[in-house]
């Protein structure tokens, strides 16, 4: 039987016009425009190459879009100060601090002072808390993204066995406590796990955000599974140029799981339009107005 490939790109099309659609309205009933405040400390090429696609999708949205970019040397004072600033403004309403920050720059204390009504990356320590406990949260995007195409593909979630590979903030743990409150059983597997392509072989879904290029393999794989890969690695090929493969090696997992998300094409667009999602979530909370039920799964 052949998988079913899950385009993350179409999907991501969908839900960046289910916000615009969204947006429109708020605009309209309302007069209130959505806004998303970027911040960039530093010049590391692949964080300048995310913020202007982040801009670029806000703006096309509907939505207005702020860029701060800092330069590299920017003291903790500055940036505090900057965030404070946005904290303020009534026409932000999302607010996301690019990571990784530069070294001299404590990641916590500035990711815990932005307003945490206004924290679309859902990082701070009171969404964390909140997400934990099963409360109204602002959820990370990427696990967000993750969860729109398992219940699209699986349907109801209830009692399914569900593994993820990797236990960062970001991704590993926000994930499993999305799953948990679907009632999955949910087994978070890392690099210290003893038997763990076993573990994996009992998975009904995957997923997988270990940052190891290729990591899972076919035969670690239940018959007829749904294979989520958040994994973005650059490999070197033999002929010198560089290709970008998951954590999943997709040609022979593929002719096992029931539904699979390539790379790239897959989670990585779906990670954008959650964080659209989000803004548009935030700035309905903020102004009391009623939320698009439809983005965002944790009411
Ligand atoms: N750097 C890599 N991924 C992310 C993300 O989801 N949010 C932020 N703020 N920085 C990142």
């Amino acid at each position: 039987m052949s998988p079913q490939i899950i385009d993350g790109k179409a999907f991501a099309a969908t839900v960046r016009e289910q916000v615009k659609d969204y947006t429109h309205g708020l605009k309209q009933q309302h007069g209130i425009t959505p806004g998303l405040a970027v911040v960039l400390v530093g010049d590391d090429p692949a964080s300048q190459v995310y913020v202007r696609s982040k801009g670029k999708h806000t703006v096309e949205a509907g939505m207005n879009s702020y860029e701060h970019l800092l330069s590299a040397d920017t003291s903790e004072a500055e940036l505090l100060a900057l965030i404070h600033q946005l904290n303020a403004d009534p026409a932000v309403h999302g607010i996301l601090v690019q990571l990784p920050l530069p070294p001299h720059l404590n990641e916590a204390l500035v990711i815990n002072a932005i307003d945490p009504s206004k924290d679309v990356d859902g990082f701070h320590i009171s969404n964390v808390g909140l997400l934990a406990t099963g409360q109204k949260a602002m959820v990370p995007c990427t696990p967000l993204g993750c969860l729109m195409m398992i219940r699209e593909y699986c349907g109801i979630l209830t009692g399914l066995n569900a593994v993820v590979a990797g236990r960062s903030h970001i991704v590993g743990k926000p994930m499993a406590q999305l799953l948990l409150a679907e009632n999955c059983t949910v087994t978070v597997v890392h690099s210290q796990t003893r038997n763990l392509p076993d573990i994996l072989r009992s998975a009904d879904i995957v997923v997988a955000a270990v940052g190891k290029p290729l990591f899972v393999q076919a035969d670690w794989i239940k018959p007829g599974a749904t294979v989520i890969d958040v994994g973005i690695n650059r490999v070197e090929q033999e002929d010198g140029t560089t290709r970008l493969v998951g954590d999943v090696d997709f040609e022979s997992v593929k002719e096992v799981a029931g539904a699979i998300t390539p790379v790239p094409g897959g989670v990585g667009p779906m990670t954008i339009a959650c964080l659209l999602a989000n803004t548009v979530t935030a700035c309905c909370r903020l102004n009391a107005l009623p939320e698009p039920g439809f983005l965002n799964p944790i009411t």
